[in-house]
């Protein structure tokens, strides 16, 4: 039997998301009570099988002092526990589920508006980077934020690496939509791919970070392995896990969220104590250590991202 036992920073789930989603998702998680037992038992099997990250010699990074900050890390086992990963499921508690996701082997392709479309492998792509550790804080739109020792490289290498058209506007991020792999893929109403995109401005900005590890480590499935987006000063849905797909394009991506509630979860995203959510408010936020503490301006990240939108 699963004991909910629900800490005091986490907001509830009929809270936290759109009617609609929920009311669906109640009846997709009934429709599938049925099979919970064989999921479980795959679950299991996969964790048998798992073969060590090929990249995991490189780990831990060198940490880059430039992201130090104030506040604790949050602890490994709490950050690794209380994840959204809709992939696998619509709840909080996805770790095993997403064990199923199989990182190797993983292409990334990159399309749209670059001087040549390809595919790189995963381990060439990472062993190309200039890897490094830095301590970000992550503001959910939900209101409850955590600080994480991200491991990865600036996007806007990987930018360099993709090589688009001087007159690319944007770059959009796509999940892998493989519903034998993420059962919540089978979920219908949702608008999979999750597809998530910057401006090319936001792109090169030194803050924008393609993370592969976490916590000194390659990645754990659940945080979005075997490479993801952080955007700190963003909230958090923006940082789209596993990606498979990176295009450049000129016209502003529709984003996954955005295609669920654009009022509740637009384009831009940007962390603001000032502008509530209309269910919630920013101004303040819940560590995962429990604390409530007052939302900064851009997560606090002002310094660096304020002048892109002057
Ligand atoms: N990326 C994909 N592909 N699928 C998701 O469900 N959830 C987003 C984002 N990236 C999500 C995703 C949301 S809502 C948040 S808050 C963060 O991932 C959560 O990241 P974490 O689980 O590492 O805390």
């Amino acid at each position: 039997m699963l004991i909910k036992n629900p800490p005091s920073w986490q907001i509830p789930e009929r809270e936290a998301t759109p009617e609609h989603v929920f009311l669906n998702r109640r009846h997709f998680l009934g429709a599938m009570a049925g099979g919970a037992t064989s999921l479980i038992g795959g679950s299991a099997f996969a964790a048998k099988k798992k073969t060590p990250d090929p990249t995991a010699d490189l780990y831990p990074a060198k940490r880059n002092e430039a992201f130090e900050l104030d506040r604790p890390l949050t602890k490994e086992s709490d950050a690794s526990s209380y994840n959204n990963f809709y992939e696998f499921g619509s709840h909080k508690r996805i770790a095993m589920e997403a064990r199923k996701l199989k990182i190797r082997p993983w292409t990334v392709s990159f399309e749209g508006m670059v001087e040549q479309e390809r595919q790189v492998d995963i381990d060439t792509l990472i062993r190309a980077m200039p890897l490094q550790e830095r301590l970000y804080r992550m503001r959910c739109v939900e209101a409850w934020s955590m600080v994480v020792p991200w491991s990865g490289f600036p996007l806007k290498e990987l930018v360099k690496l993709a090589n688009p058209q001087m007159s690319a506007k944007y770059i959009q991020m796509q999940t892998f939509n493989d519903p034998e792999m993420g059962p919540g893929l089978k979920q219908f109403w949702y608008p999979w791919p999750y597809t998530e995109g910057l401006t090319m401005a936001e792109a090169m900005n030194d803050l924008s970070f393609m993370v592969t590890g976490v916590y000194g480590k390659p990645a754990a499935a659940q945080f979005g392995a075997p490479l993801r987006l952080a955007v700190p000063w963003k909230y958090g849905f923006k940082g789209v896990k596993s990606i498979v797909r990176i295009s450049f394009v000129n016209k502003r991506p529709k984003t996954f969220w955005e295609n669920i509630q654009a009022s509740e979860y637009g384009f831009w995203a940007n962390v603001n104590p000032e502008v509530d959510h209309p269910r919630w408010s920013q101004a303040s936020e819940r560590t995962l250590l429990g604390d409530r503490v007052p939302t900064q301006m851009f997560n606090g990240y002002g310094e660096q991202v304020a002048d892109l939108y002057k």
